[in-house]
């Protein structure tokens, strides 16, 4: 006979504790992101130019980009670069933002589009760079069979080769396939061993529409995929305060190892986000059948590759801003 006041302290004493954390979390999140709007941080001014930069990448890269697409975010790319360049100097990511605009208007220029105005902002912009070799950016092109030899050749060429797959031939997975990739992921490391995660997979045609319509960041290529996965993790299997982000943590590990499984198996994968309120959240639980203890994790294409394709480069930051070995004299 369970012991109902003694449930019920404990359950108080966590839910006590667990406010104080909420609030950090929510203070710490408003101060640092950019949602704090009375300051301006390098990072954030960043972000805002690698998303921009990412929406023209992105386009160039589906099976047939729209000629003169995106002409709202070049325009705020550019004025996201002036301010960002005239106060840290012409340094990533504005230099691949320039490299991406270059690609851009040399689409829209085949396509018979003028380009005058946005070449004048980038050669503005180029005035300030040392070296022009800088400005890398735009789509890779790709073909599978060079893309077959670089998936066996090692795990640094299987790695390397796995890029955001944002144009699909339209093929069929078999269920095996779909099997395949989620037993290889399971491999997965997790918090003491507990593999909270879970895999919804949807092939329907009619439900697949109904989740990418909801994501959004699919538009343009999400119709083409052959399946549409939907990663959660049980709430259930965490115990502790300290764990509130734990199923982010081990679900986004097996979310990646999923990825590599299906570029092992061949196919293309494209992670799409789930940073949603809660009203998504709620609309996306409804048409996929996701039990409430599941957070959402994130959402996944998957699909066929054609021989020749095109792909976002999305050149990765200078490793000196995002590796900092500490010295002993430090760390002592
Ligand atoms: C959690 C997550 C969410 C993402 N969401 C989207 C998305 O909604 N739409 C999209 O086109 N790409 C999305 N991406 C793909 C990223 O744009 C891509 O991983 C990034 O540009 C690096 O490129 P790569 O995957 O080709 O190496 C997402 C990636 C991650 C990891």
């Amino acid at each position: 006979m369970p012991n109902f006041t003694h449930l019920w302290i404990r359950n108080l004493y966590f839910a006590v504790r667990l406010i104080p954390n909420a609030c950090y979390d929510t203070w710490r999140f408003f101060t640092y992101s950019g949602l704090n709007k009375s300051r301006h941080y390098q990072g954030e001014q960043a972000a805002r130019i690698t998303m921009a930069y990412h929406q023209l990448e992105k386009g160039l890269s589906f099976a047939s980009p729209r000629p003169g697409f995106g002409g709202k975010t070049v325009t705020r790319l550019i004025s996201a670069i002036e301010p960002f360049v005239s106060q840290y100097g012409f340094i990533p990511p504005a230099t691949t933002a320039v490299g991406v605009l270059k690609s851009y208007i040399a689409f829209n220029e085949l396509n018979d589009i003028d380009m005058s105005e946005t070449k004048r902002s980038v050669e503005k912009l180029e005035s300030f760079a040392a070296r022009t070799e800088d400005c890398a950016g735009g789509v890779v092109s790709i073909d599978l069979m060079q893309l077959e030899q670089n998936r066996a050749a090692g795990f640094k060429h299987f790695f390397n080769s796995r890029y955001s797959i944002r144009h699909y031939s339209g093929g069929e997975i078999p269920d095996e396939h779909i099997i395949d990739a989620t037993q290889t992921a399971q491999k997965t490391p997790s918090v003491c061993n507990r593999q909270s995660w879970k895999v919804h997979a949807f092939k329907n045609k009619s439900v697949m529409r109904q989740l990418l319509e909801i994501q959004s960041g699919n538009r343009g290529f999400g119709e083409q995929a052959s399946a549409v996965l939907i990663i959660t993790c049980d709430l259930t299997r965490f115990v502790h305060v300290g764990e509130r982000f734990q199923p982010w943590i081990d679900g986004g590990m097996f979310s990646m190892s999923l990825c590599l499984a299906f570029h092992d198996l061949g196919y293309g994968t494209c992670c799409l986000n789930w940073s949603k309120e809660y009203g998504d959240d709620l609309a996306l639980r409804k048409i996929a059948g996701i039990d409430p203890q599941e957070q959402v994790i994130m959402m996944l294409t998957v699909g066929t590759l054609p021989e020749h394709f095109q792909a976002a480069r999305s050149i990765r930051r200078p490793l000196g801003e995002i590796l900092q070995i500490h010295t002993e004299q430090e760390t002592r």
